[in-house]
């Protein structure tokens, strides 16, 4: 079941996402901040984040908010699954989710940004799989070597 996240959320979604070793740690202070930032207000201002329930408890979430000064262009900000449910499709589930949402929601283009390193190749796939295109890569943007990957999916087009 996929639901909007919960504030009771965030301790399991922090340590789920330290246990897949995909982010530095002071990637997981900064998810810490979004979620806290999430449920005191940028919910409030449209911002949006979905748990997968697995078993009871969160199996995974996907945060994502309109860009601003945009029309209608949208930002996957963070995906993240169980490590220990990787490759049974919940990310993909996580991703239809979202895609329909913004859809719903009149989004016109979803844009994910992600690292080139080789602990990343597995997610690029994943994005890649799902029918997202590279579009551009800055170099060194996190730090020498470590590239920004930006991917892109034209969504359903809406007539004005
Ligand atoms: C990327 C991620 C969200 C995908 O979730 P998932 O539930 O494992 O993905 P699905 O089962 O729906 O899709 C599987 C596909 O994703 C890719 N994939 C990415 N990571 C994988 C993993 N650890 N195990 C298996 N497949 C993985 C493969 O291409 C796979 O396709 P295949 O089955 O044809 O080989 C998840 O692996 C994850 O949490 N990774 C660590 C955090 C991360 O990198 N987040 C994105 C930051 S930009």
């Amino acid at each position: 079941m996929i639901r909007t996240t919960l504030a009771s959320d965030t301790p399991a979604l922090l340590a789920l996402s330290e246990a897949t070793g995909a982010f530095k740690p002071i990637e997981i202070q900064a998810l810490r901040e979004v979620l806290d930032d999430y449920h005191s207000s940028m919910k409030a201002l449209g911002h949006r984040s979905v748990s997968y329930v697995l078993d009871g408890q969160p199996g995974g979430f996907a945060y994502y908010a309109p860009a601003a000064m945009t029309d209608r262009t949208w930002y996957l900000y963070w995906i993240v699954v169980d490590v220990r449910a990787h490759g049974r499709g919940i990310g993909t589930e996580l991703m239809q989710y979202v895609e329909a949402d913004v859809n719903a929601s009149r989004g016109r283009l979803l844009l994910i940004e992600t690292s080139s390193m080789p602990h990343y190749d597995s997610t690029r796939r994943f994005y890649a799989k799902l029918g997202y295109e590279c579009t551009a890569t800055i170099k060194d943007y996190y730090a020498d070597r470590d590239d920004m990957v930006v991917f892109r999916k034209t969504l359903r087009a809406f007539p004005e």
